[in-house]
């Protein structure tokens, strides 16, 4: 008892209340839904995006929506509200909290008019990744008209480095075979029954398997997952993932499972976004229902699935990465330049092979920490 009130011990134990305390405080957290600055003091403009880890660098890409709204009928193809592309935004961070822009990407080109690349087309849903042969950076995107058919493709870009420049390559075509010239003929309503040769710029994400194969998943109720060759330049095969639906796919794994995230078909409204899983990434897929809990689940809290980012050095620990564009309906376009980021911890059951996303207003990465010791 007589030591435990020897003055030295009682500043032993105050100094490591107020360490502990210190090092709580510079714990970086997340406030989803809330604006977001970047280093310069602006908001994070990455919406729709995906992220890469790179030499111990995260590295965040997406859609900047600063750009221009632009009346209907201004431009081609654009029959109501729209925004000019400004490109690809990118940042880098090593706490995934703070983030510095570096300069976006492939804003020269998106601006010339003509063809395929005129203004009004935007990029949409950009992901990057590493191909594995050649240590290469590829960029892909939906190149999308506002009418969402005149034009309406996957594109892409490589680089080098992380940080780019990204060189643009045009659309994406199938390996061994000469890529069209000019633009597919579009036809909205035979979209969902096109033969999935023809690489549309439906909803898209990228994704990187164990054994370096990589995948490009399109979406638009039916889900398709198109694999990459010759260095993630064109596609060698693709598969419909049978028993898989919906829009804005997120692709992740776990302990030998995979996990599927989509959101329902709701222009740019929030839904109830839902899960799938396989143990195979050639299916069948078993859908598992809704992941959001909390208040505002039945809209997964105002937010559309984007992508889920694995965090490095922690094992089953998984972020879930959705926008908040503020539509009221199906129909409306909303003010972009108010949507935020909503990203939560995804916590897996990996018995019963499900996911659940809990709302939270703020949370760091030691939430991995105590969601992984029940696991
Ligand atoms: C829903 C998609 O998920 C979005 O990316 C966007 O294409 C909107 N539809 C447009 O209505």
């Amino acid at each position: 008892m007589r030591s435990l009130q020897h003055p030295r011990f009682c500043l032993f134990l105050l100094l490591s209340a107020i360490l502990l305390t210190a090092s709580a405080a510079a714990q970086p957290s997340f406030t989803p839904g809330r604006p977001w600055p970047d280093t310069a003091g602006n908001p994070v403009q990455s919406h729709l995006g995906g992220l890469l880890f790179e030499n111990g660098v995260y590295y965040w890409y997406g859609m900047d929506f600063r750009g221009p709204r632009i009346a209907p009928d201004t431009l081609p193809h654009q029959s109501f509200a729209w925004l000019l592309n400004l490109g690809v935004t990118v940042y880098s961070s090593t706490d995934l909290v703070t983030w510095k822009p570096a300069p976006s990407q492939l804003t020269e080109i998106t601006y010339k008019p003509g063809g395929l690349l005129q203004p009004a087309n935007l990029l949409v849903r950009p992901k990057v990744i590493k191909d594995h042969a050649t240590g290469k950076f590829i960029l892909m995107a939906a190149l999308t008209a506002p009418d969402f058919e005149s034009v309406s493709d996957v594109v892409y870009a490589v680089a080098d480095q992380p940080l780019g420049p990204f060189r643009w390559m045009g659309k994406l075509g199938w390996c061994g075979k000469p890529n069209a010239a000019g633009l597919w003929a579009g036809v909205w309503e035979q979209a969902k029954s096109d033969a999935p040769e023809r690489i549309r710029g439906f909803d898209m994400t990228l994704y990187t398997d164990g054994d370096g194969k990589s995948f490009l998943l399109t979406a638009h109720t039916r889900i398709l997952a198109y694999e990459l060759g010759a260095g993630s330049t064109c596609a060698s095969h693709v598969e419909v993932m049978q028993g898989a639906t919906g829009e804005a796919p997120a692709l992740f794994k776990d302990r030998g499972t995979y996990y599927l995230l989509t959101s329902q078909l709701t222009g740019w409204a929030p839904n109830r976004n839902q899960s799938f899983t396989s143990p195979s990434i050639h299916g069948p897929w078993t859908p598992r229902g809704p992941f959001a809990h909390g208040p505002g689940e039945e809209t997964t809290f105002d937010g559309q699935t984007t992508f889920v980012l694995p965090v490095q050095g922690k094992p089953h620990a998984f972020i879930f990465m959705a926008d908040r564009f503020g539509a009221v309906s199906d129909t409306d376009i909303p003010d972009f330049t108010r949507a935020t980021h909503i990203w939560l911890p995804i916590e897996i059951d990996a018995a019963r092979h499900t996911l659940t996303v809990n709302w939270r207003d703020t949370w760091d990465l030691s939430a991995f920490a105590a969601s992984s010791e029940k696991q």
